[in-house]
């Protein structure tokens, strides 16, 4: 018992201590980008004690990780920083940035015409033909596509895979004693989340749709060098090219934050409409303040600050709301970090 406990601390040590080897610059280089962004953009200070309250869930989001890999959820091996995949990005970023501060300042949330985007097979809804994360390019082009993963784990200071990670436990739950299981990952985006799914259920038939052509070409190519087995294609979450009643499970992760209210609904029908009678879907997005008060004065100042069109209205909607206004039945909700992850069944 002792030394088995004390494998574990050893074990949250060590990945806390790597973790914050990368948090420390990534904070301190996010915090540069703030005040060049202007005082504007990041509303007040949050007080000492919602920053605690931060501190705290952050060491529960990585223990919680830990604990996953020891017990089996997923390998250990999933516990790695993108540290070279963010250095090479800096070049990159710092030659946008300019751009980026310029927007900010100027609260330009115009679209601008980008060579290079390619608007893909789909047609794409107003909504999300726009700006977004002061990106002139929004979700459309090639470039967006590469730095989106590196940049997310800049943003979170490496706590965004471990968040996506929070799925994985309820979706092997949920597939448990499933043969070949249909398992769809809807709003793939660049596909590392994809990438983490075959590894936690390498039995599963996996699929990933996403709106963005560019981002799906980033994913098929990435999860081609990796060796995963996914079938990626572009399509709208609103309206997913699946017959009912096909998938054993389904997970979205971090779509809903950046869809306006009657799309929140759309995208939830169709999750339910694909799944068999039976059938889960896993849902991990930003926090929400009804769930999460302590974030609140992160949660208020993020929308301006990182530029989300649609960031105001999912925080008075809650997840569990747009679930069971489809007809989903919540099976449970829980909290990790600035995330929440909700479950959801069909019966
Ligand atoms: C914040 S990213 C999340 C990507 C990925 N799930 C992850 O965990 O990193 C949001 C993604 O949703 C996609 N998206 C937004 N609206 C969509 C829609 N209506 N249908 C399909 N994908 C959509 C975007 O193209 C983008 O890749």
């Amino acid at each position: 018992m002792r030394s088995s406990l004390n494998a574990t601390s050893v074990a949250e040590l060590s990945w806390m201590g790597r973790q914050a080897s990368f948090a420390v610059p990534s904070a301190l280089l996010m915090r540069g980008v703030h005040l060049a962004m202007g005082a504007t953009s990041m509303g007040t200070r949050p007080s000492d004690d919602a920053i605690a309250a931060l501190r705290k869930s952050w060491v529960s989001l990585l223990r919680e990780d830990v604990k996953d890999a020891r017990d089996g959820i997923y390998p250990s091996s999933l516990l790695t920083l993108p540290t070279r995949d963010v250095l090479s990005l800096l070049p990159d970023l710092a030659a946008s940035l300019a751009k980026v501060v310029a927007r900010s300042r100027r609260g330009d949330f115009s679209v601008e015409a980008v060579d290079g985007v390619d608007a893909g097979p789909v047609p794409l809804p107003s909504y999300y033909r726009r700006a977004f994360h002061w990106q002139a390019d929004g979700w459309l082009s090639p470039r967006s596509a590469r730095v989106y993963e590196p940049s997310v784990e800049l943003l979170f200071a490496g706590a965004a895979a471990p968040m996506r990670r929070r799925a994985l436990r309820p979706l092997k739950q949920a597939l448990r004693g499933k043969h070949r299981p249909r398992v769809v990952d809807v709003a793939c985006g660049a596909g590392g989340f994809l990438a983490q799914l075959a590894v936690t259920a390498p039995e599963a038939r996996l699929s990933g749709f996403d709106l963005s052509a560019s981002y799906v070409a980033h994913a098929k190519q990435t999860l081609a060098k990796s060796g995963v087995v996914a079938e990626v294609a572009v399509e709208n979450a609103e309206a997913l090219p699946l017959r009912d009643g096909l998938v054993d499970a389904a997970t979205c992760v971090f779509l809903f934050h950046e869809l306006p209210r009657q799309a929140r609904r759309q995208v939830a029908s169709e999750l339910k409409r694909i799944l068999v009678p039976g059938g889960t879907v896993v849902i991990v997005d930003a926090a929400q303040q009804h769930a999460s008060p302590e974030l609140a004065p992160f949660l208020d100042a993020f929308a301006g600050s990182y530029h989300e069109p649609y960031f105001r209205s999912y925080q008075l909607d809650p997840l569990e709301d747009v679930l069971q206004d489809v007809g989903l039945t919540v099976t449970s909700t829980s909290t990790a970090f600035v995330s929440r992850v909700v479950v959801a069944r069909r019966l």
